[in-house]
């Protein structure tokens, strides 16, 4: 049977991890081709053969704060697969020196900004061209959560990027909707991920104090936001550009959670 995604070309960055990995595995298994761009190199080959070899999958090297190389990638899942219809514009960080505005200085501050950010930018601006010849194409951008809420344990610099990705994928999906385009935002709530256990093993208290919040009471797995970047990303979702794709476990629609 067909896959939602069959013979679709994906692109998704900071795809050997978290989110975007468990992406990966399922627009494979949805028939798509998948060309992953990340800085791990290591598992970015062994991830290759994991998927099924070169037919299905290509690794690149690619530090999404550099324009030539999100180019190059962009350019290689054209040349390698022969169009480019998904990108799933995911990598970022989170790091612990990104704290309250008080502590956190303006070398960390840009350097989040540059990879959770400017990456947006550079990579809706390499696939677009693509995606308007071929008059067809489905950008998902990775916000968050905190683009939409503040919280009092802050990150200063990751939410303000996470509030630039909303509001840019919002802009991006209004001025493209008439040519085939669609651009929407997935808003994770927190997800079990090497991002979020590294910023919560130095802090097991923070961790408790954000998971009091979540009405569901457990963290999302990667797994649930696979599903909802599929459902963006296939036709499934073909009325919808511009939104605000909230997939948290009712954090956003909460005012007090059960015991
Ligand atoms: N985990 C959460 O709770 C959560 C919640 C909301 C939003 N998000 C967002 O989801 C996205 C994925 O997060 P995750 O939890 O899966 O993280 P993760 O740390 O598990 O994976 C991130 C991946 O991005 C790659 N990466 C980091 N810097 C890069 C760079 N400069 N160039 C290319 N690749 C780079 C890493 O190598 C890694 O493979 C991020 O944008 C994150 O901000 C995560």
């Amino acid at each position: 049977m067909a896959g939602r995604i069959q013979d679709r070309v994906a692109v998704v960055t900071g795809g050997c991890s978290g989110i975007g990995l468990a992406t990966v595995r399922r627009f494979v298994a949805e028939g798509a081709k998948v060309v992953i761009g990340d800085i791990d190199d290591a598992r970015g080959g062994t991830l290759v053969e994991e998927l099924g070899g070169a037919d299905v999958a290509t690794y690149v090297h690619v530090d999404v704060t550099s324009q030539e190389q999100v180019d190059a990638l962009f350019r290689t899942a054209a040349d390698t697969y022969g169009s480019v219809d998904i990108a799933f514009n995911n990598a970022g960080i989170s790091p612990p020196e990104d704290d309250s505005i008080l502590d956190t200085d303006l070398d960390a501050w840009r350097r989040v900004q540059e990879v959770n950010l400017t990456s947006v930018y550079l990579c809706c601006k390499a696939a677009l061209p693509y995606m308007l010849e071929q008059g067809r194409g489905s950008i998902i951008n990775t916000a968050s959560f905190v683009a939409v809420m503040g919280a009092a344990t802050s990150q200063i610099s990751y939410s303000a990027s996470k509030g630039g990705v909303l509001s840019m994928t919002r802009e991006l999906g209004v001025q493209f909707a008439r040519q085939g385009v669609r651009v929407n935002a997935l808003c994770p709530g927190p997800v079990n991920t090497p991002l979020l256990q590294e910023l919560f093993a130095a802090d097991a208290e923070r961790a408790a104090r954000r998971l009091v919040h979540v009405p569901m009471g457990r963290f999302g797995e990667p797994e649930e936001m696979a599903a909802a970047v599929l459902f963006l990303a296939s036709d499934d979702s073909s009325f919808m550009t511009a939104t605000t794709f909230l997939v948290d476990g009712g954090i956003s629609g909460a005012y007090v959670t059960p015991l």
